[in-house]
């Protein structure tokens, strides 16, 4: 696809083992569109979170992407960044927001004060400055501002998340990966983190690389699917033709629980 912001193409990722190596993403070729969200589905060890962190450039020793891959995101190749570009490249082109993000918060400190290491590191900010962005995007997920001098403990769960998520979206990412953003919060507070980042996604119109075991919400969500295999993306296509025409027997499998007698997920 041309004008892709994100393509991915022959990724193959290696843990390398003392015995032998184990290919744990397999040739994997996909393309995620600007303003696009995309789904990596498929069963736990397929390899989805070995595909997040390779794209956001976290992935460590033993994983090993072999030579043949390529990750261009917005026309830069991802996996030739140096440690300097590095540092540049994430959060400002891609940020990442996993399970347990919420728990990455630094439980010493003010919530203010981590929005201020990111904004001072990343766009030289002063406090003054960074003051003014925290209380804007923390108003964005629907945290009062006047809450910016607590610490993390006095947040719920799902109040913890949404600050990451802020924090993420402080420096006006292109691309944002979730792998799992809300599977430890309950179903309600899921929905509704989940109806924000839309939201915001549509007034700033960042891509996201979405991953969940939570197929109805996966399939409400994204704009097109990839199902993954054992480490191969078997078929992909959009959200609509995946859930009611697919092509590939597995994924057929992974619908079954969902009979359409009784409705299936919403599209
Ligand atoms: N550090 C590691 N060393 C060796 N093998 C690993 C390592 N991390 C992951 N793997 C293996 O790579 C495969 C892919 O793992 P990955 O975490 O990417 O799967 P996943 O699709 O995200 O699964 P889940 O849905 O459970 O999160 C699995 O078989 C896993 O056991
Ligand atoms: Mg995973």
């Amino acid at each position: 696809m041309s004008g892709a912001l994100l393509s991915v193409k022959n990724l193959t990722i290696d843990y390398i083992g003392e015995e032998k190596d184990f290919r744990a993403v397999d040739n994997v070729s996909f393309d995620v569109a600007p303003g696009e969200v995309f789904g990596l589905a498929g069963e736990s060890g397929c390899g989805k979170s070995t595909i997040a962190f390779a794209i956001s450039r976290l992935h460590k020793p033993p994983a090993l992407i072999r030579k043949e891959s390529r990750i261009v995101l917005a026309g830069r190749d991802v996996l030739d960044l140096d440690q300097q570009a590095l540092r540049n490249f994430r959060w400002r082109e891609v940020a990442m927001v996993f399970q347990s993000a919420m728990n990455s918060l630094n439980p010493v400190l003010r919530v203010e004060t981590q929005f201020y290491d990111v904004l001072r590191a990343h766009k030289g900010m002063t406090k003054a400055q960074a003051r003014e962005r925290t209380a804007e995007m923390l108003k964005l997920v629907d945290i009062s501002p006047d809450r910016m001098r607590d610490y993390p403990h006095q947040f719920s769960g799902g109040m913890r998340q949404r600050i990451v998520i802020a924090i993420c979206m402080a420096l006006g990412p292109k691309l944002v990966v979730m792998d799992e953003p809300t599977t430890a919060l309950d179903v309600v507070v899921q929905r509704e983190i989940l109806q924000r980042i839309n939201e915001l996604r549509k007034q700033f119109g960042f891509s996201v690389l979405f991953i969940t075991h939570d197929l109805g919400l996966m399939v409400q969500f994204c704009d097109r699917i990839g199902i993954m295999l054992a480490g191969k993306l078997v078929e992909q296509d959009s959200a609509e033709a995946i859930y009611k025409t697919p092509q590939h027997d597995y994924t057929r499998k992974l619908w079954a629980p969902f009979p359409s007698l009784h409705g299936g997920p919403q599209l």
